[in-house]
């Protein structure tokens, strides 16, 4: 493009990313690498310039929640190993092949239809196991693994190389829950082992896993969450010193003073109180902008906290600045990130929104440009 962007942005901070893997790191025991988790275009950060650094700093996989990801990663010359955790549907195994990429298998009928699918074409396809070891979602359940085991045995259409599960409770630290799952993925791997199936890669651990909980049998940790500079949950912030990665601004375009007892943005749910400064933000739900945040959100200017008021627009916010010296048309406004002393977080907006970091990444919108720094 040959002409300025609208100012509503995202800069990602690749040096904080380098940072928080480097926390992801000083968790993992010798000889346990890192799967860095990029579904969801890297929870809205941008899957392939985020996959690109991660690689430079060699990471030893990566994980994709579908085909589609995974190609986007390969068509972007992302080289290493990349599971993908939807796993392969009828009609993609030739794909998964032509791109190198791994399917994680959670049903028995799946397991068929790709050993049979490599048998018929001469090759193995290589494929993590996935088992539900309390999570209740998808995986092989422990009493089916003895009739996994006989599929498996003298298979030539699949190799097995890789064992996983998920934790359900991993982000409360003292879960009698994942003291459980673990305890049946021990016995999984166990039950493998003695039938001579012995995969190279084994997993457990998301982001709060890794921090929480030792799994030593454990290869790899699959970390997401962290490696963006968010906290699985409030537990974490004294066990991880993190950098947030993405910061979601936009800069103001209008500024007008209201006289006292206006009425302000659709259905004028808010109204003065008092001659008001109000300014106009390009940036609506239609760019992730929560509409819950009517009334309720804050951003930053010249490093002051401004009110949200009145409701989100599709693509307008508008912001009560009457109590910030010299605000301008033009003036740069954080909506989550830091500016000055003050910060709002992605996990500031999850607890007004009742959601999770996860999702307010995840949320900021496609059409809202990445600027990697
Ligand atoms: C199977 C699996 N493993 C790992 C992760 C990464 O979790 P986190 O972002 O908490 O590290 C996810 C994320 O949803 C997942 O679905």
């Amino acid at each position: 493009m040959d002409f300025p962007q609208r100012p509503t942005r995202v800069d990602i901070d690749l040096s904080a990313l380098r940072h928080n893997l480097q926390q992801v790191r000083n968790f993992c025991s010798v000889g346990q690498g890192v799967m860095a988790v990029v579904k969801a275009d890297a929870y809205g950060h941008g899957a392939v310039a985020i996959s690109r650094v991660l690689e430079e700093e060699a990471v030893e996989q990566f994980a994709v929640a579908s085909l589609e990801e995974g190609i986007e990663l390969r068509d972007a010359g992302i080289k290493r190993p990349i599971l993908v955790f939807g796993g392969c549907y009828p009609g993609q195994e030739a794909e998964f092949l032509h791109q190198s990429l791994v399917a994680a298998v959670f049903s028995l009928s799946d397991l068929q239809r790709l050993k049979q699918f490599g048998e018929e074409n001469g090759t193995s396809i290589p494929i993590h196991l996935k088992c539900d070891t309390g999570m209740s979602r998808v995986g092989f359940l422990p009493d089916e693994i003895p009739c996994l085991i006989d599929l498996l045995k003298g298979a030539a259409g699949v190799e097995v190389v890789g064992l996983m599960s998920h934790l359900a409770c991993a982000d409360d630290t003292g879960s009698t829950v994942t003291r459980q799952q673990i305890k049946i993925f021990r016995k999984i791997l166990q039950q493998l082992n003695a039938a001579g199936i012995h995969p190279p890669s084994i997993h457990l651990s998301n982001s709060a896993g890794l921090a929480a909980w030792d799994v030593p049998e454990c290869t790899l940790v699959r970390s997401g969450i962290v490696l963006y500079g968010g906290y699985p949950s409030s537990e974490f912030e004294s066990r991880l010193v993190l950098q947030p990665v993405m910061t979601f601004s936009t800069r103001i375009a209008q500024l007008r003073t209201l006289k006292a007892g206006q009425g302000i943005s659709y259905g004028h749910t808010y109204t003065t109180q008092r001659p008001t400064r109000l300014a106009t933000l390009p940036v609506g739900y239609a760019d992730g902008y929560n509409r819950l945040l009517s009334n309720a959100g804050e951003v930053l200017i010249r490093g002051a906290r401004a009110p949200v008021v009145g409701r989100v627009c599709m693509d307008w916010i508008l912001v009560d600045v009457t109590d910030i010296d010299n605000a301008e048309v033009g003036d740069r406004v954080v909506l989550f990130g830091t500016d000055g002393e003050q910060s709002i977080s992605a996990e500031e907006w999850g607890e007004k929104l009742d959601t999770i970091n996860y999702e307010v990444f995840c949320r900021v919108g496609p059409r809202v440009p990445r600027y990697f720094v």
